[in-house]
Protein backbone atom coordinates (compact mmCIF):
# COMPACT_ATOMS: atom_id res chain seq x y z
CA UNK A 1 0.00 0.00 0.00
CA UNK A 2 1.08 3.51 -1.33
CA UNK A 3 2.89 5.21 1.89
CA UNK A 4 2.82 9.25 2.93
CA UNK A 5 5.63 10.67 3.47
CA UNK A 6 6.58 14.36 3.82
CA UNK A 7 9.88 15.91 2.30
CA UNK A 8 10.84 19.49 4.09
CA UNK A 9 13.16 21.08 1.50
CA UNK A 10 11.34 18.57 -1.71
CA UNK A 11 11.99 20.84 -4.10
CA UNK A 12 15.92 21.29 -4.34
CA UNK A 13 18.83 19.18 -4.08
CA UNK A 14 18.30 16.01 -2.04
CA UNK A 15 15.19 16.36 -1.03
CA UNK A 16 13.98 16.78 -4.74
CA UNK A 17 16.08 13.40 -5.51
CA UNK A 18 14.39 11.72 -2.41
CA UNK A 19 10.96 13.07 -3.80
CA UNK A 20 11.69 11.85 -6.90
CA UNK A 21 12.49 8.06 -6.18
CA UNK A 22 10.00 7.57 -3.43
CA UNK A 23 7.20 9.33 -5.49
CA UNK A 24 8.19 6.76 -8.39
CA UNK A 25 7.98 3.86 -5.78
CA UNK A 26 4.76 4.80 -5.49
CA UNK A 27 4.56 6.35 -2.37
CA UNK A 28 1.97 9.34 -1.81
CA UNK A 29 4.50 12.43 -1.43
CA UNK A 30 4.41 15.74 -0.27
CA UNK A 31 7.25 18.43 -0.84
CA UNK A 32 7.01 21.73 1.24
CA UNK A 33 9.28 24.55 0.97
CA UNK A 34 8.90 28.59 0.99
CA UNK A 35 8.64 28.95 -2.92
CA UNK A 36 5.60 27.07 -3.65
CA UNK A 37 5.80 28.33 -7.71
CA UNK A 38 9.02 26.29 -7.70
CA UNK A 39 7.67 23.11 -5.57
CA UNK A 40 4.56 22.80 -8.14
CA UNK A 41 7.32 22.64 -11.19
CA UNK A 42 8.82 20.12 -9.28
CA UNK A 43 5.87 17.86 -8.79
CA UNK A 44 4.93 18.15 -12.43
CA UNK A 45 8.05 17.47 -13.74
CA UNK A 46 7.85 14.45 -10.96
CA UNK A 47 4.29 13.38 -12.35
CA UNK A 48 5.32 13.88 -16.14
CA UNK A 49 8.35 11.43 -15.55
CA UNK A 50 5.79 8.92 -13.33
CA UNK A 51 2.09 9.47 -14.71
CA UNK A 52 1.12 7.08 -11.69
CA UNK A 53 3.18 8.82 -9.31
CA UNK A 54 1.27 10.60 -6.15
CA UNK A 55 2.92 14.06 -5.60
CA UNK A 56 1.77 17.40 -3.82
CA UNK A 57 3.76 20.29 -3.46
CA UNK A 58 3.00 22.60 -0.66
CA UNK A 59 4.33 26.18 0.88
CA UNK A 60 5.84 25.83 4.11
CA UNK A 61 8.19 28.41 6.36
CA UNK A 62 9.64 26.55 8.33
CA UNK A 63 11.50 30.11 10.27
CA UNK A 64 7.92 31.48 11.05
CA UNK A 65 5.95 29.36 14.21
CA UNK A 66 2.40 30.83 12.45
CA UNK A 67 3.39 29.15 9.09
CA UNK A 68 4.54 25.69 10.55
CA UNK A 69 1.20 25.78 12.41
CA UNK A 70 -0.80 27.06 9.39
CA UNK A 71 0.94 24.47 7.44
CA UNK A 72 0.71 21.32 10.40
CA UNK A 73 -3.12 21.92 9.76
CA UNK A 74 -3.46 22.13 6.24
CA UNK A 75 -1.05 18.65 5.61
CA UNK A 76 -2.83 16.69 8.29
CA UNK A 77 -6.21 17.72 6.88
CA UNK A 78 -4.61 15.74 3.61
CA UNK A 79 -2.59 13.34 5.37
CA UNK A 80 -3.90 12.14 8.77
CA UNK A 81 -1.30 9.19 8.75
CA UNK A 82 2.42 10.03 8.42
CA UNK A 83 4.23 6.94 7.67
CA UNK A 84 7.79 8.82 6.73
CA UNK A 85 8.36 12.12 8.31
CA UNK A 86 12.13 13.26 6.42
CA UNK A 87 13.21 16.85 7.96
CA UNK A 88 15.38 17.82 5.26
CA UNK A 89 15.29 21.65 4.65
CA UNK A 90 18.16 23.56 5.33
CA UNK A 91 20.41 26.32 4.42
CA UNK A 92 23.83 27.85 4.64
CA UNK A 93 23.67 31.65 5.45
CA UNK A 94 27.18 33.96 4.93
CA UNK A 95 27.32 36.54 6.80
CA UNK A 96 25.11 35.04 9.99
CA UNK A 97 21.93 36.93 10.02
CA UNK A 98 18.36 36.61 11.64
CA UNK A 99 14.79 36.02 11.47
CA UNK A 100 11.97 38.30 11.92
CA UNK A 101 11.44 35.94 15.34
CA UNK A 102 14.92 36.83 16.41
CA UNK A 103 16.83 33.60 16.07
CA UNK A 104 19.84 33.38 14.24
CA UNK A 105 18.58 31.65 10.91
CA UNK A 106 20.36 28.20 10.52
CA UNK A 107 19.17 27.00 13.92
CA UNK A 108 16.16 28.58 13.99
CA UNK A 109 15.02 26.98 10.47
CA UNK A 110 16.79 23.35 10.78
CA UNK A 111 16.87 23.31 14.49
CA UNK A 112 13.68 25.46 16.03
CA UNK A 113 11.31 24.94 13.21
CA UNK A 114 11.64 21.78 12.58
CA UNK A 115 11.39 20.45 16.24
CA UNK A 116 7.66 22.69 16.31
CA UNK A 117 6.61 21.12 13.25
CA UNK A 118 7.77 17.63 14.66
CA UNK A 119 5.61 18.28 17.78
CA UNK A 120 2.63 19.06 15.73
CA UNK A 121 2.76 16.02 13.29
CA UNK A 122 4.06 13.51 15.50
CA UNK A 123 0.80 11.84 16.61
CA UNK A 124 -0.01 11.28 12.93
CA UNK A 125 3.43 9.32 12.47
CA UNK A 126 2.30 7.87 15.48
CA UNK A 127 -0.64 6.53 14.02
CA UNK A 128 1.39 4.96 11.09
CA UNK A 129 2.06 1.14 11.97
CA UNK A 130 5.56 1.86 11.39
CA UNK A 131 6.28 5.51 11.51
CA UNK A 132 9.90 6.72 10.51
CA UNK A 133 11.46 10.37 10.86
CA UNK A 134 14.44 10.86 9.19
CA UNK A 135 16.85 14.09 9.68
CA UNK A 136 19.39 15.11 7.15
CA UNK A 137 22.15 15.88 9.01
CA UNK A 138 25.55 16.77 8.33
CA UNK A 139 29.75 15.60 9.29
CA UNK A 140 29.78 19.20 9.85
CA UNK A 141 28.29 18.85 13.40
CA UNK A 142 31.83 18.37 14.32
CA UNK A 143 32.68 21.26 14.71
CA UNK A 144 29.40 22.25 16.60
CA UNK A 145 29.02 23.21 19.97
CA UNK A 146 25.47 23.88 21.67
CA UNK A 147 25.97 27.31 23.36
CA UNK A 148 22.48 29.40 24.18
CA UNK A 149 23.68 32.48 23.94
CA UNK A 150 24.31 31.96 20.12
CA UNK A 151 20.98 31.40 19.79
CA UNK A 152 19.67 34.66 19.14
CA UNK A 153 23.13 36.55 18.76
CA UNK A 154 24.10 35.84 14.73
CA UNK A 155 27.41 37.69 16.09
CA UNK A 156 28.20 35.35 18.68
CA UNK A 157 30.09 32.57 16.27
CA UNK A 158 33.14 33.99 14.72
CA UNK A 159 32.60 32.07 11.58
CA UNK A 160 29.15 31.58 9.91
CA UNK A 161 30.21 27.45 9.35
CA UNK A 162 30.08 27.35 12.99
CA UNK A 163 26.34 28.28 13.54
CA UNK A 164 25.55 25.85 10.92
CA UNK A 165 27.54 23.56 12.69
CA UNK A 166 25.53 23.93 15.84
CA UNK A 167 22.07 23.94 14.14
CA UNK A 168 23.55 20.34 12.45
CA UNK A 169 24.68 19.44 15.86
CA UNK A 170 21.03 20.13 17.30
CA UNK A 171 20.02 17.94 14.14
CA UNK A 172 21.27 14.76 15.92
CA UNK A 173 20.82 15.64 19.53
CA UNK A 174 17.13 15.69 18.68
CA UNK A 175 17.49 12.91 16.76
CA UNK A 176 18.73 11.01 19.61
CA UNK A 177 16.18 12.11 21.86
CA UNK A 178 13.23 11.75 19.64
CA UNK A 179 14.13 8.40 19.39
CA UNK A 180 14.63 7.82 23.18
CA UNK A 181 11.23 9.34 23.78
CA UNK A 182 9.73 6.92 21.18
CA UNK A 183 11.71 3.94 22.34
CA UNK A 184 7.90 2.61 23.40
CA UNK A 185 6.48 2.96 19.84
CA UNK A 186 6.59 2.08 16.55
CA UNK A 187 8.09 5.09 15.00
CA UNK A 188 11.65 4.94 14.45
CA UNK A 189 14.23 8.14 14.19
CA UNK A 190 17.39 8.39 12.69
CA UNK A 191 19.44 10.64 11.34
CA UNK A 192 22.30 10.77 8.28
CA UNK A 193 24.88 12.51 6.80
CA UNK A 194 24.69 12.53 2.53
CA UNK A 195 27.95 13.85 1.91
CA UNK A 196 29.37 16.78 0.07
CA UNK A 197 26.92 16.67 -2.27
CA UNK A 198 26.64 19.50 -5.47
CA UNK A 199 23.32 21.31 -4.17
CA UNK A 200 22.20 25.10 -3.71
CA UNK A 201 22.99 25.00 -0.10
CA UNK A 202 26.43 25.86 -1.10
CA UNK A 203 25.78 29.10 -2.93
CA UNK A 204 26.87 31.46 -0.09
CA UNK A 205 29.82 29.76 0.61
CA UNK A 206 33.32 31.83 0.35
CA UNK A 207 33.84 32.38 -3.40
CA UNK A 208 37.48 32.11 -2.92
CA UNK A 209 36.60 27.99 -1.82
CA UNK A 210 33.88 27.28 -4.50
CA UNK A 211 36.59 26.23 -7.42
CA UNK A 212 37.78 23.51 -4.61
CA UNK A 213 34.39 23.03 -3.29
CA UNK A 214 33.33 22.06 -6.54
CA UNK A 215 35.68 19.78 -7.33
CA UNK A 216 35.09 17.11 -4.09
CA UNK A 217 30.86 17.16 -4.58
CA UNK A 218 28.94 14.32 -5.26
CA UNK A 219 25.59 14.53 -6.80
CA UNK A 220 21.99 15.15 -5.28
CA UNK A 221 21.37 11.63 -6.45
CA UNK A 222 24.56 9.66 -4.59
CA UNK A 223 23.88 12.15 -1.33
CA UNK A 224 20.04 11.01 -1.13
CA UNK A 225 20.74 7.34 -1.02
CA UNK A 226 21.19 7.24 2.33
CA UNK A 227 18.27 9.27 2.83
CA UNK A 228 16.07 7.12 0.14
CA UNK A 229 17.52 3.96 2.31
CA UNK A 230 16.25 5.18 5.72
CA UNK A 231 12.93 5.59 4.53
CA UNK A 232 12.62 2.39 2.59
CA UNK A 233 14.16 -0.51 3.57
CA UNK A 234 13.13 -2.83 6.02
CA UNK A 235 16.58 -3.20 7.43
CA UNK A 236 16.39 0.60 8.22
CA UNK A 237 14.40 -0.39 10.89
CA UNK A 238 16.32 -2.21 13.13
CA UNK A 239 17.76 1.08 14.69
CA UNK A 240 16.62 3.95 16.04
CA UNK A 241 18.35 7.44 17.15
CA UNK A 242 21.09 6.93 14.72
CA UNK A 243 23.60 8.87 12.54
CA UNK A 244 24.06 7.01 9.24
CA UNK A 245 26.88 7.91 6.45
CA UNK A 246 26.20 5.43 3.25
CA UNK A 247 23.74 3.21 4.65
CA UNK A 248 25.62 2.55 7.87
CA UNK A 249 25.48 3.66 11.54
CA UNK A 250 28.55 5.64 11.99
CA UNK A 251 30.18 7.27 14.77
CA UNK A 252 30.11 11.17 15.98
CA UNK A 253 31.53 13.57 17.53
CA UNK A 254 31.38 13.05 21.48
CA UNK A 255 28.80 15.96 21.95
CA UNK A 256 26.35 14.39 19.39
CA UNK A 257 25.97 11.29 21.57
CA UNK A 258 25.67 13.45 24.93
CA UNK A 259 22.18 12.79 26.04
CA UNK A 260 22.23 15.79 28.78
CA UNK A 261 23.03 18.38 26.30
CA UNK A 262 20.24 16.24 24.03
CA UNK A 263 17.26 16.86 26.99
CA UNK A 264 18.82 20.34 27.43
CA UNK A 265 17.83 21.42 24.14
CA UNK A 266 14.53 19.03 23.90
CA UNK A 267 13.59 20.91 27.39
CA UNK A 268 14.84 24.41 25.79
CA UNK A 269 12.99 23.85 22.76
CA UNK A 270 9.46 22.91 24.31
CA UNK A 271 10.30 26.47 26.13
CA UNK A 272 10.74 27.97 23.41
CA UNK A 273 7.72 26.95 21.59
CA UNK A 274 5.32 27.92 24.57
CA UNK A 275 7.01 30.98 24.62
CA UNK A 276 6.92 31.91 20.97
CA UNK A 277 3.28 33.62 21.80
CA UNK A 278 1.44 31.34 19.00
CA UNK A 279 -0.98 28.69 20.42
CA UNK A 280 0.51 25.55 22.38
CA UNK A 281 2.32 23.00 20.13
CA UNK A 282 0.34 19.41 19.63
CA UNK A 283 1.42 16.81 22.53
CA UNK A 284 5.22 17.61 24.08
CA UNK A 285 6.48 13.84 24.72
N1 LIG B 1 24.70 19.76 0.13
C1 LIG B 1 25.54 19.28 1.06
O1 LIG B 1 26.76 19.15 0.82
C2 LIG B 1 25.02 18.87 2.38
C3 LIG B 1 25.89 18.20 3.26
C4 LIG B 1 25.40 17.80 4.50
C5 LIG B 1 24.09 18.07 4.86
N2 LIG B 1 23.29 18.74 3.99
C6 LIG B 1 21.90 19.02 4.40
O2 LIG B 1 21.02 18.57 3.40
C7 LIG B 1 19.77 19.26 3.53
C8 LIG B 1 19.24 19.63 2.16
O3 LIG B 1 20.08 20.63 1.60
P1 LIG B 1 20.58 20.62 0.09
O4 LIG B 1 22.03 20.42 0.13
O5 LIG B 1 19.76 19.72 -0.74
O6 LIG B 1 20.37 22.17 -0.28
P2 LIG B 1 19.35 22.95 -1.22
O7 LIG B 1 19.38 22.40 -2.59
O8 LIG B 1 19.69 24.39 -1.03
O9 LIG B 1 17.94 22.64 -0.58
C9 LIG B 1 17.51 23.26 0.61
C10 LIG B 1 16.01 23.12 0.70
O10 LIG B 1 15.56 23.72 1.92
C11 LIG B 1 14.44 24.56 1.65
N3 LIG B 1 14.37 25.62 2.65
C12 LIG B 1 15.31 26.55 2.97
N4 LIG B 1 14.85 27.40 3.89
C13 LIG B 1 13.58 26.99 4.19
C14 LIG B 1 12.57 27.46 5.07
N5 LIG B 1 12.73 28.59 5.81
N6 LIG B 1 11.41 26.80 5.13
C15 LIG B 1 11.19 25.70 4.36
N7 LIG B 1 12.10 25.21 3.50
C16 LIG B 1 13.28 25.85 3.42
C17 LIG B 1 14.70 25.08 0.22
O11 LIG B 1 13.51 25.50 -0.45
P3 LIG B 1 12.99 27.03 -0.49
O12 LIG B 1 14.18 27.88 -0.78
O13 LIG B 1 11.93 27.04 -1.56
O14 LIG B 1 12.41 27.28 0.85
C18 LIG B 1 15.26 23.83 -0.44
O15 LIG B 1 14.21 22.99 -0.87
C19 LIG B 1 20.04 20.43 4.48
O16 LIG B 1 19.52 20.12 5.75
C20 LIG B 1 21.55 20.49 4.54
O17 LIG B 1 22.01 21.04 5.77
C21 LIG B 1 23.72 19.15 2.76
Amino acid sequence: MARNILITGGNSGIGKVMAQTLAAQGDHVVIASRDLARSQAVAADIQAAHPGAHIEAMALDLARVDDIDRFAQELLGRMPIIDVLILNAGLYTQPTRSLDNGLEAMIGIMHFGHFRLTQRLLDAVKTADAGRIIVTASMVHRFGRIREKTFKNPRGHRLAVQAYAQAKLANILFTRELARRLADTAVTANCFHPGAVATGIWAEAPRLLQPMINRVLITPEQGADTGIWLASADDARARSGEYFIKRKVAPTATAASDMENAQWLWDYSVEYCHRSGTPEPGRVE
